[in-house]
């Protein structure tokens, strides 16, 4: 097997793949191979980078040099320049705005300088199409370190102890909900994944499928492990067409690997998933609707208690967690409670993930400690409103949250959609 000198990553998530960034990944390897490179240098379709609004993005390892706005008609110029003759191609650098510096390395950017990325670890960075990769960063380690090393009673108490709390919006201990839907005895107990997200202009729990399926798979797995059941339901709009894909590939890579199924790792665990697509309506999303919507009914939201936990799908006990709670869980295993729980705020530990949209300067996707402000949320990394307008109002969490008018003492909480408006 060669060893590549080289990686292209190329954003394969769907804001770049709508300005033909596949195309890019075409035309790139038909290149390399009439100049004889492709043993040498891979091009690697990851998930979303982030920088959505100066996309297509092409990044460049090892030395790290981050390209924006590419079209086809620059590829030539990427390997003839960069590739062939180690010359950055200067006119493809983010010129940051404030400095009108071009800067090469996204670390150096102020939309990347005070993230600090947990959910969204491995978009930008892995191809979500290859399990190898994913496993390569650490991928299936967490479970089975669960399943060698843990009983369930101590998976429960270190998400527990890790202050994770659901970033569908309730907020509610996620630790706590596994504990509740281990508690009853039961023949069948199911995990569902919540990825209905309906907010208006959120694509936060899209771009993690899209660019990284396997942390949520994994994460599934464990859940199960925790609460004893070994069958999960991911709840996906209709709409996704690509997360769903990159969902389905994972899925059956997963079962090649012996990763999902029967007996996972040789233990006497099993555990399978399956994909239940819903038809877009903002209300399943709500966690007892969407559980009508995946049993075939009407998807009406029903009174609690009974909470999903005692009587959930199939009437039997089902956690129902978010894309994005899921996908913090395999490094707080991985790296420990405290760790966590260092985080963030008092009362909100972590990070959280936020679509920016609107009338911003830096549409994107962001992850940032909970605890960091609105104000340097929307300024300093989303680069202030365009055209350098006053600021009128923010909307964050969707309809059931709120819309700000004042940036004073805002800051970050369980959230996730923030649009701006003027
Ligand atoms: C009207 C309404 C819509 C909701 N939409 C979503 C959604 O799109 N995605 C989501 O994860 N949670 C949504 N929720 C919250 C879910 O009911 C549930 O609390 C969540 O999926 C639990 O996961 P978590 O504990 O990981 O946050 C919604 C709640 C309401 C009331
Ligand atoms: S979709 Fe390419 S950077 Fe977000």
């Amino acid at each position: 097997m060669a060893i590549e000198r080289t990686h292209i990553m190329v954003c394969g998530g769907t804001g770049c793949v709508s300005a033909q960034s596949l195309e890019m990944v075409d035309l790139l390897k038909s290149k390399l191979v009439e100049k004889g490179y492709d043993q040498e240098i891979s091009v690697v379709k990851t998930g979303c980078f982030g920088f959505c609004g100066q996309g297509p993005i092409i990044k460049i390892h090892p030395e790290n040099v981050f390209y924006v706005q590419v079209g086809l008609d620059d590829i030539d110029d990427i390997i003839n320049e960069h590739i062939i003759k180690g010359r950055p191609v200067e006119r493809l650098l983010y010129k940051e705005p404030e400095t009108q510096i071009n800067l090469s390395k996204h670390d150096e950017m102020s939309f990347y300088k005070k993230q600090y990325r947990i959910a969204l670890r491995n978009c930008g960075l892995i191809n979500p199409e290859d399990i190898n990769e994913y496993i390569a960063f650490n991928g299936y380690e967490a479970l089975g370190k669960v399943l060698a090393e843990q009983t369930p009673e101590q998976v429960i108490e270190t998400v527990k102890a890790s202050g994770l709390r659901g970033r569908g919006g309730g907020g509610f201990s996620t630790g706590l909900k596994w504990e509740l839907t281990r508690k009853p005895v039961a023949d069948q107990k199911y995990v569902i994944c919540n990825a209905d997200e309906g907010d208006p202009g959120a694509f936060m729990d899209r771009s993690i499928l899209e660019g990284d399926p396997h942390s949520v798979l994994e994460a599934m797995a464990i859940a199960g492990y925790a609460i004893g059941a070994s069958k999960g339901v991911i709840y996906i709009r209709a709409e996704y067409p690509l997360a769903i894909s990159r969902l389905q590939v994972a899925m059956g890579q997963a079962k090649e690997f012996g990763l999902l199924g029967e007996n996972i790792f040789g233990s006497d665990f099993s555990f399978d998933i399956e994909i239940k697509l819903g038809a877009g309506a903002f209300v399943c999303g709500e966690e007892t609707a969407l559980i009508h919507s995946v049993e075939g009914c009407r998807g009406e939201p029903t009174k609690k208690p009974p909470y999903p936990s005692i009587q959930g799908y199939h009437k039997k006990p089902t956690s129902v967690n978010n894309v994005e709670t899921f996908a913090n869980v395999a490094p707080i295993i991985l790296k420990g409670a405290e760790w966590f729980s260092s985080i963030g705020t008092e009362k909100s530990k972590g990070t959280k993930v936020f679509a920016l949209a609107g009338k911003i300067n830096n549409v994107g996707l962001v992850e940032v400690p909970m605890g960091t402000t609105l104000r340097e949320i929307i300024y300093d990394i989303g680069g202030g409103i365009i055209d350098g307008k006053e600021f009128k109002a923010v909307q964050t969490g969707g309809p059931s949250g709120g819309v700000i008018t004042k940036l004073e003492s805002s800051t970050t909480t369980s959230s996730g959609g923030l649009k701006l408006a003027l």
